[in-house]
């Protein structure tokens, strides 16, 4: 078969593992050729294009970013767009392509498959871990794991100076990287967008944890958290990019500001950005990323157009596209009220 694959959305760590196994197969074992489309669809609408082989994804495996680079947008927002897709689809000889990539990129490819006939196969991507129809994403495990990286760090500055550190971390409107991090790091208080917070129960817990002896506190904030109905004066509306996408961050800046205000313990924001997107995949994030690329390509030679690659427990299957598109899966909330609210302060 000759199969293009393209990678779309915010990079990942794990990117560059899933290309690699779905070329390592589909050339090794299964005698296909493989078509990369630089930038996402742009590169599928004009045609701009580089050959996947063995060869050139040697040395690919431990390495962050996508070689593919990649970009938001989609062929949806142009008038042209899906016929530019069909004729680069034909005059290449494609049986289809693989998209790996977030909510928004499985939202467009169900689109493509549903209302225009176009074979796609989805690879569900994305440190936030908030894709609908599978147990986990590729790049969440080593967003997590930077993340508390970073947290074990801050505790030792936070205890040499008494002081509150209030971390924010991705993960736009779910918490999972919030949960996970804050559970592994130790935090005193997690704030995740799907439990608006009240920054008084915030300041009493933290108060409460001082009058026992504990001056150092780390408080980890989702950028997407938000503050009950009143508790706060509500920031400024996040800026939008040119494909829509809110551009969040800054939550961490604003409760900093009133913990400190409000109970006048020195405290500091620490906003972690993009670093958690960056770099090598952890050892977890590389045989996910590698078994989803198998199983990609497995699943486009039996047809399964239409599709996504997903983890169910700990098998790999495939389910509609359509059960992702256009929805988002929130943190479990068992997780976050029954395991990470116990070490709260
Ligand atoms: O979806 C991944 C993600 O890193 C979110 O956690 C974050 O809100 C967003 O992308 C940042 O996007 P950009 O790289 O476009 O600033």
């Amino acid at each position: 078969m000759r199969v293009g694959v393209l990678t779309g959305g915010g990079d990942c760590p794990g990117l560059n593992a899933v290309i690699r196994a779905i070329v390592r197969k589909g050339e090794r074992v299964l005698g296909d050729d493989v078509v990369g489309f630089l930038d996402a669809w742009d590169g599928v609408m004009d045609r701009r294009t580089m050959p996947l082989t063995v060869e050139s994804m040697r040395g690919s495996l431990p390495r962050g970013g996508t070689v593919l680079g990649t970009r938001r947008g989609s062929p949806l927002d142009h008038s042209d767009g899906v016929e530019r897709v069909r004729s680069t689809i034909h005059d290449l000889g494609l049986d289809g392509i693989i998209v790996i990539g977030g909510n928004g990129s499985l939202t467009v490819a169900e689109i493509l498959y549903r209302e225009h006939g176009i074979p796609v196969l989805g690879v569900p991507k994305t440190i936030d871990n908030d894709i609908v129809g599978t147990d986990l994403t590729f790049g969440f495990n080593t967003a997590v794991q930077i993340a508390t990286d970073a947290i074990d760090r801050l505790h030792t500055t936070a205890e040499s100076h008494d002081r509150v550190m209030v971390v924010e971390v991705m993960g736009r409107n779910s918490g999972w990287i919030a949960t996970h991090a804050g559970i592994a790091g130790g935090a005193t208080v997690v704030l995740v967008p799907e439990h608006p917070f009240d920054i008084d129960q915030v300041c009493e817990r933290l108060t409460r944890r001082h009058s026992r002896g504990r001056y150092a506190s780390i408080v980890v904030v989702a950028e997407g958290a938000v503050p009950a109905e009143g508790s706060l004066p509500g920031g400024p509306d996040p800026e939008v990019d040119r494909f829509g996408h809110a551009q969040l961050g800054g939550i961490g800046h604003i409760v900093a500001d009133e913990i400190g205000r409000r109970t006048g313990f020195e405290t500091r924001p620490v906003l972690l950005g993009h670093v958690q997107r960056g770099g090598t995949p952890t050892a977890f994030d590389r045989v996910l990323s590698t078994r989803f690329g198998v199983a990609a390509i497995d699943a486009v030679h039996a047809g399964a157009w239409g599709s996504m690659v997903a983890l169910r427990g700990s098998e790999i299957v495939t389910v509609p596209l359509a059960e992702a598109a256009g929805r988002s899966r929130p943190v479990d909330l068992a997780l976050f009220t029954e395991v990470a609210e116990i070490f709260f302060a």
